[in-house]
């Protein structure tokens, strides 16, 4: 097994809250834009400690979204599932991200119906589990089963708050996860719990801080600093934390599970 992972990430350097397309962003309020490059930087520099590689694609001007690369595209066995965003302030970023996926020798597919990438279709063992509800549509999933040729288990989040599957579940390893019971529905609970049984339940307190929008190489977790109770029980069960203060691009609605996307040659 092995922990080694390849990671593409965006320069937050047109980062900006411009806009409302989620209920963390207020176009109102003050943002520092240094601040969340200095922020992105160490969480750069943490994955290249731990040893992976991280890619970089260039960042547009106007599109101040792009730093989330787990929005980009959803990557199993060199194949790039690429998306189309629900909202039309992000549209720009989908065909930037499948340009870079083609020019890397990638087998692309540009999407025929709403899905927001890593951001909602998360591979956990030989499944993905694929959010619902706000962002990617129902529609989806099925076009995502057929080109990435993985079992596809559809769960309906239910809090705005918690608008990608990202922000409310985590995959630990090949067979364990994190996440907020109360983000899915009554259903989706409970196939989280038949596949999950020895899951790590994160409480409303590790979500508010985006806890749960964690990056694990099976080994170690990288997380939010100010999840404290989520780290604790992610030690007890095993795994190293790391915690880093993402506190500019929360602003945005994201953490550093948003920051990353898999490369999966
Ligand atoms: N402002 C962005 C949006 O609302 C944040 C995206 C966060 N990305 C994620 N993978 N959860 O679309």
């Amino acid at each position: 097994m092995t922990f080694k992972r390849r990671y593409l990430m965006c320069r937050p350097t047109h980062f900006a809250v411009t806009y409302r397309i989620n209920p963390w962003m207020d176009p109102t309020a003050p943002y520092d834009n240094a601040l969340a490059i200095s922020q992105w930087e160490n969480l750069r520099q943490t994955f290249l400690d731990l040893g992976h590689t991280v890619e970089l694609i260039d960042p547009l001007p106007g599109l101040p979204d792009m730093v989330f690369a787990a929005n980009g595209a959803t990557v199993v066995d060199g194949r790039a599932l690429g998306v189309q965003f629900r909202d039309a302030e992000r549209a720009d970023e989908a065909p930037a991200y499948a340009a870079w996926f083609r020019e890397n020798g990638f087998d692309v597919l540009e999407p025929k119906h709403t899905n927001e990438g890593e951001g909602d279709i998360l591979l956990a063992g030989d499944v993905l589990l694929a959010g619902t509800g706000f962002r990617t549509s129902h529609a989806s999933h099925a076009e995502t089963q057929e080109f990435l040729q993985r079992p596809v288990i559809t769960l309906q989040l239910v809090d705005p708050a918690y608008y990608h599957l990202d922000t409310a579940l985590c995959v630990l390893d090949e067979t364990n996860i994190a996440y907020l019971p109360q983000a899915f529905s009554p259903g989706s609970q409970a196939v989280l719990r038949q596949l999950f049984p020895n899951a790590i339940i994160a409480t409303p307190e590790d979500a508010a801080v985006l806890g749960l929008n964690a990056v694990s190489d099976g080994e170690t977790v990288v997380l939010a600093e100010q999840a404290t109770h989520l780290a604790g029980a992610l030690r007890a069960a095993g795994y190293r934390t790391i915690g880093v203060d993402m506190s500019e691009l929360r602003k945005a609605g994201g953490g550093p599970k948003c920051c990353t996307l898999e490369v999966r040659r």
